[in-house]
């Protein structure tokens, strides 16, 4: 049997930072769905799928690998870890993670990657959807400010051009739609325990969950 452990939040949380050091302490396969879901994305665009219509033009996602390699992203064998960080692929991966189609591909994929292995996983549905049995799940949260100021910098340290402004309206954006869309909102689940990161350096988010989490395996 192996262990999950399911990580979601809204943009900023410190999510995928946070999940990599916990997964790093446990020795544990990190899985990033927003980098699958930007992958999607980015091929879509490299394919010039018009309006980003790719309901009418799916089959592509069936024909693509996707594989995580030292946590660097992987599609069709080739790195794109830096390429599905571009504005262009972020002003577009909301539309094209709220289709069905995507989301369904997605998520077996998922599966897929957690049956083989103890797993750490985020993104928006993985305790709600994709885990619903993970071992533990956790929901971070921060304010609006402390999370626009994060990716901001994360932003700036990759060469962007951005401002601090564009940010906090783009984060916003991407909250409102991931949170209303049809199929498997960002949303916390009923049995998640809920972090504010706010106040915390990543090591006390990290030391935290996995304190919570060794606690939860003890008493199993
Ligand atoms: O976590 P991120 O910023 O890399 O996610 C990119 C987008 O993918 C985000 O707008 C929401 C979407 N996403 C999703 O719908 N479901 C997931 N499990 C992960 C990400």
């Amino acid at each position: 049997m192996f262990y999950s452990i399911a990580i979601d939040g809204p943009a900023g949380s410190g999510k995928s930072t946070v999940a990599k050091e916990v997964a790093k302490s446990l020795k544990y396969t990190y899985i990033d769905t927003g980098a699958m879901y930007r992958a999607i994305t980015l091929k879509a665009l490299n394919l010039g799928i018009n309006n980003l219509a790719i309901e009418e033009n799916y089959s592509f996602i069936y024909d693509t690998k996707l594989e995580f390699r030292n946590n660097l992203m992987f599609m069709d064998g080739v790195d794109v870890s830096k390429d599905i960080r571009t504005e262009k692929v972020v002003k577009n991966v909301s539309l094209v993670s709220s289709l069905k189609c995507v989301r369904d591909k997605l998520v077996i994929m998922q599966r897929e990657m957690a049956k083989s292995d103890n797993v750490i996983m985020d993104g928006r549905d993985i305790g709600t959807n994709v885990l619903k049995d993970a071992t533990l799940k956790v929901f971070l949260n921060a304010a609006i400010d402390v999370r626009a100021l994060r990716r901001y910098y994360e932003l700036k340290e990759s060469g962007s051009d951005v401002t601090y402004d564009d940010t906090i309206i783009d984060i916003i954006r991407r909250d409102n739609f991931d949170s209303n869309r049809l199929h498997n909102p960002l949303k916390k689940a009923d049995d998640a325990i809920e972090l504010d990161t706010s106040l915390y350096t990543v090591e006390e988010v990290r030391d935290n969950i996995i304190k919570i989490f060794k606690e939860l395996i003890r008493n199993e």
